[in-house]
């Protein structure tokens, strides 16, 4: 059995800038420039980072063709151990490519289950907006993210050739 106790999905919050600052040093030690699902990009001001994920969630304050969107931080004993970023609906965009939700699990602490039960958990929220089915994405080449989605009930629906990085996608979705 992996080492999945005690972990809990929260909301972005300046009180956790520690913690969070801590998660973003990991990727960058581990030269990981883009951290799946965190949201937005850092800011020097925690208090404005938090607070546009605060509003996006809310769908306040959004850029220019973007959707609602709920940022989750998995915690555990006061670590973020995970980020995850759920969209509430889809634009053409997403529907190609994004899909509903990007992740990521700290670079220390991949291969323990923590990248599933994340997304088992933002499945929870996803439902609790309304959403009937979730469409999740990842690159052909990253077998970790193919396993997180099949391990949470995702059927693949096609491949396709992305337009940004002109890697082959693949378009999951899951049955709420
Ligand atoms: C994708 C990611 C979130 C997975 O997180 P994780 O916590 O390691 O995932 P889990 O521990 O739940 O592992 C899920 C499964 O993938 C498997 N896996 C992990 N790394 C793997 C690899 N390199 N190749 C094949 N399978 C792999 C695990 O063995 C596990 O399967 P198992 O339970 O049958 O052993 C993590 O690797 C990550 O943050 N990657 C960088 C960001 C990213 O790619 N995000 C997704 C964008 S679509």
């Amino acid at each position: 059995m992996k080492v999945r106790e005690g972990i809990k999905l929260i909301e972005p919050c300046e009180e956790l800038a520690e913690a969070y600052l801590d998660y973003v040093k990991e990727f960058s030690a581990a030269e990981e420039g883009y951290i799946h699902g965190s949201g937005v990009e850092l800011k020097d001001d925690f208090g404005e980072f938090v607070r546009l994920l605060q509003d996006y969630a809310k769908g306040i304050n959004l850029p220019e063709g973007w959707v609602p969107a709920s940022t989750y931080w998995l915690l555990s004993e006061g670590r973020v151990l995970g980020v995850s970023n759920l969209r509430h609906a889809l634009t053409e965009f997403l529907l190609r490519e994004g899909g509903h939700i990007g992740y990521s699990v700290r670079p220390s602490e991949r291969g323990k289950g923590y990248g599933t039960a994340m997304v088992r958990l933002v499945l929870e929220k996803a439902k609790e907006l309304g959403l009937e089915k979730v469409l999740i994405t990842c690159d052909k080449d990253n077998p970790a993210s193919a396993q997180v989605i099949e391990k949470n009930g995702g059927k693949l629906d096609n491949e396709l050739v992305s337009k940004e990085s002109g890697k082959m996608k693949q378009r999951y979705w899951i049955e709420l």
